[in-house]
């Protein structure tokens, strides 16, 4: 692989990548396999949206994963996953290349023999062990198109994207295990199928044992259709821009997009990343936290890692089960290098006291890293002395599901790093700051909403089955650039610090949940009129779920009473959990009697936004409200 490997050749190639795309471009793909090179490295812009990289190039994902490495005989034997169970005294799991290889052709062939081609959808809804992240590549190497549902969505969330995709199969798990919860998968699953006709059939892997429906007309069982399948399946050839993903995540408006990533830029872009921003050694062991439901567990727990040939750890349970100290204890029994998390992570266990990461070693760390929102700089410190012990790098990768790829980052060893900064774009990536107008912002140091000016390789080509919607959400805002919806610093040296979104999509550790769907789940309560939802600092999770309610008269009445607002709240979160999933509940509610309105009728969410983070004394103009007066109702109403 073509890596940086000091500051001055990362400025040379930078520079390199801007002004000479197509060489720089053409350079890092020739370390991949090819049935047929290229003819064009790239063409499109953010006018016309039709945006392809190496364009005529036929290759497969799969292969560059496996048979590209299993050709040499040291590194077929490497292990490439090392499976660590929910449970500590269930044994790990390893599989060296030329397993991994062995198993992904197998499950390739079940996909085949259960009626999947090439051009099909295939919709995941598992738990985090193995045979999701063999599925995956499984789909990449018929040339199925891969849609990972986070098994923490409900029956509702999951067949709403069934559906939006046209699934033809989903593959899940009997029960998922997580701590000492069983996810009953399957269950959620029967709910969801029988919304979605498009589903033909439902392969059910085998892992917490407990009792399911089986329904002989659309199950199967995953675990015997191994046993039958054979180990050796070609990789399809597949076209450089053939769909290799859908994956759905959600903006200010609307229900959630399914970003499509397509396969030859998504592959060279984020094997690129990852090699240049984690800089491992042939030893290293690389440990990813992040679920496959989510991009980063597409992007750097599974494609990224394999792609270069590195080890890649895939841990089922939780943070905090049986104790706060069981991701120590992981880094220290398998001797875990590179560590990469969510800040969300760090805050929860620096909260669950020091005592627990005291007690590990970690020196074999060398490289730790975050991703999903911004990290403040307490949770860095704390992360830089408790865990990296001051001796590790801190990779703060800014980026996005839209993305595909990492694209402000620290290299690893290289950048010189400041607490909460995610530092420089990596290759290839263009960004300004423009103001509220979208006029750019020349000035080194400043402040305003991050775009980016020109395509990179592993950008989401469209929202499946949208593509009006993709120009709208992405590109009407700032005609001619990709708005990215955060906002960020600009520093003397060039440096970024992204200080979070400046639309209505709130970031609740590190997931992103619209608030326009969260309002959806609360307007079905039978006594809710009327909803508005807003972000709030939250020591955890970054982003805590704010909801002011206009509700029913008799609820209005006795909103002072706390039985009121328990029962009201215990509904809300019922509903919640149906339309969305647990990770969208709201944190903290109010009843009002009227929201903020202006005259054209909009929602105030600024002056909501304050109230909820107790910042009333920057409330700003509140004279173009149409009903001013409701602002003291909010203030004093105000749930802590
Ligand atoms: C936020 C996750 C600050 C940001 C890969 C972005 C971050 C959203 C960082 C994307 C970071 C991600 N610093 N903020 N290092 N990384 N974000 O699509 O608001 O789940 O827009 O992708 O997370 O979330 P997504």
């Amino acid at each position: 692989m073509s890596r940086i490997d000091d500051l001055k050749s990362y400025q040379q190639l930078y520079q390199k990548s801007l002004k000479e795309s197509e060489k720089y471009w053409k350079m890092v793909a020739s370390d991949f396999d090819w049935f047929k090179k290229w003819e064009k490295v790239s063409s499109g812009d953010f006018h016309n949206l039709e945006i392809k990289w190496f364009e005529g190039g036929k290759t497969n994902m799969s292969m560059n994963c496996l048979d590209r490495h299993i050709k040499d005989p040291e590194l077929a034997n490497k292990n490439a996953v090392i499976f660590v169970p929910n449970d500590p005294s269930e044994q790990k799991k390893e599989f060296t290349y030329k397993q991994l290889y062995e198993q992904v052709c197998r499950f390739s062939n079940v996909l085949k023999n259960n009626g999947i081609k090439k051009g099909d959808v295939v919709c995941f809804y598992m738990g985090m062990t193995p045979e999701l992240l063999i599925g995956i590549l499984a789909c990449t190497r018929v040339g199925a198109i891969h849609s990972v549902v986070f098994g923490g969505f409900s029956a509702k969330a999951l067949s709403g994207r069934i559906n939006d995709c046209q699934a033809k199969m989903i593959i899940t798990h009997d029960g998922g295990l997580r701590g000492q919860k069983v996810v009953p998968l399957k269950d959620i699953t029967d709910e969801a199928v029988k919304e979605c006709p498009s589903v033909s059939k439902v392969l059910v892997s085998k892992r917490a044992h407990n009792q399911i429906q089986f329904n002989s007309k659309l199950d199967v069982w995953l675990e015997e259709e191994m046993q039958k399948a054979d180990t050796k399946c070609d990789p399809e050839i597949m076209d450089s821009e053939a769909p290799l993903f859908i994956l759905y995540t959600s903006g200010s408006t609307g229900k959630p997009k399914g970003l499509l990533h397509t396969t030859a830029g998504y592959m060279v872009n984020v094997a690129h990343t990852f090699d240049n921003v984690f800089q491992m050694e042939k030893d290293d062991i690389y440990w990813c936290t992040a679920d496959i439901g989510w991009i980063t567990g597409h992007s750097y727990l599974t494609y990224g890692p394999l792609l270069n040939g590195a080890t890649t750890v895939m841990f089922e349970g939780v943070p905090t089960w049986p104790d706060a100290g069981r991701f120590w204890q992981i880094v220290d029994e398998i001797k875990v290098t590179h560590f990469y998390t969510a800040p969300t992570a760090i805050r929860a266990l620096e909260a669950a006291g020091v005592e627990h990461v005291r007690k590990h070693k970690l020196d074999s760390l060398k490289v730790l890293g975050t991703v999903g929102e911004p990290i403040n700089e307490e949770a860095w410190e704390w992360y830089n002395e408790e865990v990296g012990k001051k001796r590790c790098p801190i990779v703060d990768t800014w980026w996005q599901t839209e993305t595909g790829a990492i694209m402000i980052s620290p290299l690893a060893h290289i950048t010189p790093l400041t607490p909460s900064c995610a530092t420089h774009p990596l290759p290839g990536i263009s960004p300004i700051l423009v103001d509220q107008e979208g006029k750019e912002i020349e000035e080194s140091v400043a402040e305003g909403n991050l775009c980016i000016t020109r395509p990179w390789p592993s950008m989401a080509r469209t929202i499946y089955g949208d593509h009006e919607r993709y120009r709208q959400t992405y590109f009407s805002t700032y005609p001619g650039l990709y708005f990215t919806g955060d906002g960020a610093k600009r520093f003397q040296n060039g440096h970024y610090r992204i200080t979070g979104r400046v639309d209505d999509v709130i970031n609740v550790s590190g997931h992103r949940i619209g608030t326009a769907e969260v309002e959806d789940a609360l307007d079905e309560h039978p006594k809710v009129y009327e909803s508005a939802v807003v972000g709030y600092p939250h020591d955890i999770k970054g982003q805590g779920i704010y909801a002011y309610l206009i509700c029913h008269k008799e609820i209005f009445d006795n909103k002072d009473k706390s039985e009121t607002i328990e029962k009201l709240k215990k509904e809300l979160d019922e509903i919640v959990i149906k339309m969305i999933g647990p990770i969208a509940k709201a944190d903290k509610i109010q009843i009002v009697s009227e929201l903020p309105k202006t005259r054209s009728g909009k929602i105030m969410r600024r002056i909501l936004r304050k109230i909820a983070a107790q910042e009333t004394d920057q409330l700003g103009d509140t004279s173009t409200l149409l009903n001013p007066e409701i602002v003291e109702e909010l203030i004093q109403g105000r749930s802590d």
